[in-house]
């Protein structure tokens, strides 16, 4: 019994929402094939497309798996395949797919014991993994889709929120890898009061945004002034970039998860495409090596 799976790239935090907010891609992602096997063993079988861990324990989709059957005390055994097209330390939730996607398939293969939300904390098992702090803000839009918000961690408690039908985003990937670790690692412990009203602020509007279909507000919100300073260093041209997009008629722009990508919110298909030649011709004057997504969030 086997089931082959899509598993998504996301983008999180969405500027105000560090470690809260994400949504998922329609079109960018991973494939899986996830099998039983009678062994009572996990084993990652096959990586294609990138250079990741074998070993069941050091792998995000590993660890994931064995979140979940410990829950269940089940020995049932499974054999995880991974087509990898997202790049590691690329900033569209490329460890989140791996988690995310295996659970999703191993609930499915045991006719469903656990709902989509309670497949969260397994998932997150990879992201600790991953990155040393189980966030869920990309885990959670690759299982329930859409957009997404952590309210709690503890207890965990996530919201899915509605969409924008026209939004389409854009991801440029500057072809260096950073690790969430390391661009966590940036990130100063205290925020000024001040920076935190305009945080709250911008979050509040957003989820506003998005239930009164008003993408006016739903760009204007896209502002984080308390990590996008400080990560943006790590990001080539990050405002020559942001500049750009705005020019060409983006919605918002920032900084997709630990980066190094950046994302581009756009109203429509043509909005999105001028947008996306606009960072494309950038990136190539510079001679800095890319690659560029455009979808829909879904
Ligand atoms: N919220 C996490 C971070 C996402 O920004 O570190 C990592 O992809």
């Amino acid at each position: 019994e086997e089931l082959k799976i899509f598993a998504p790239a996301t983008v999180a935090n969405l500027s105000c929402g560090f470690d809260v907010l994400g949504c998922c891609l329609e079109n960018v992602g991973d494939e899986m094939i996830i099998r039983k096997n009678e062994l009572n063993t996990i084993r990652i079988t096959k990586i294609l497309g990138q250079e990741l861990p074998m070993e069941t324990e050091m792998n995000v989709a590993g660890v994931s798996a064995m979140a979940l059957l410990q829950q269940l005390k089940s020995s049932q055994g499974f054999d995880i395949e991974i087509t990898k097209n997202i790049k590691a330390g690329s900033g569209i939730g490329s460890s989140a797919a791996s988690s995310a996607g295996v659970v999703f398939a191993i609930n499915k293969l045991l006719d469903e014991p656990f709902t989509p939300h309670q497949l969260i904390p397994f998932a997150m098992e990879g992201e600790r993994l991953a990155s040393g702090n189980p966030h869920a803000d990309n885990v959670a839009p690759a299982l329930l889709g859409g957009f997404t918000l952590v309210k709690s961690y503890e207890p965990l408690e996530v919201l899915s929120l509605p969409s924008l039908p026209e939004l389409r985003v854009v991801v440029l990937h500057p072809l260096i890898e950073l690790k969430t670790k390391d661009s966590r690692a940036v990130i100063r412990q205290q925020v000024s009061l001040k920076s935190a009203i305009s945080q709250w602020g911008n979050l509040g509007a957003l989820v506003s945004a998005l239930y009164e279909k008003d993408y006016d507000l739903f760009g204007r919100s896209l502002v984080d002034e308390i990590v996008e300073p400080v990560r943006s260093i790590l990001i080539p041209f990050f405002h020559e970039l942001k500049q750009i997009a705005l020019e060409k008629g983006a919605l918002g722009f920032g900084i997709s998860g630990s980066g190094p990508s950046v994302y581009a919110m756009c109203r429509g298909e043509e909005s999105a495409e001028k947008v996306k030649i606009g960072l494309q011709e950038f990136y190539q004057q510079k001679a800095i090596d890319f690659d560029l997504h455009l979808s829909k969030i879904n």
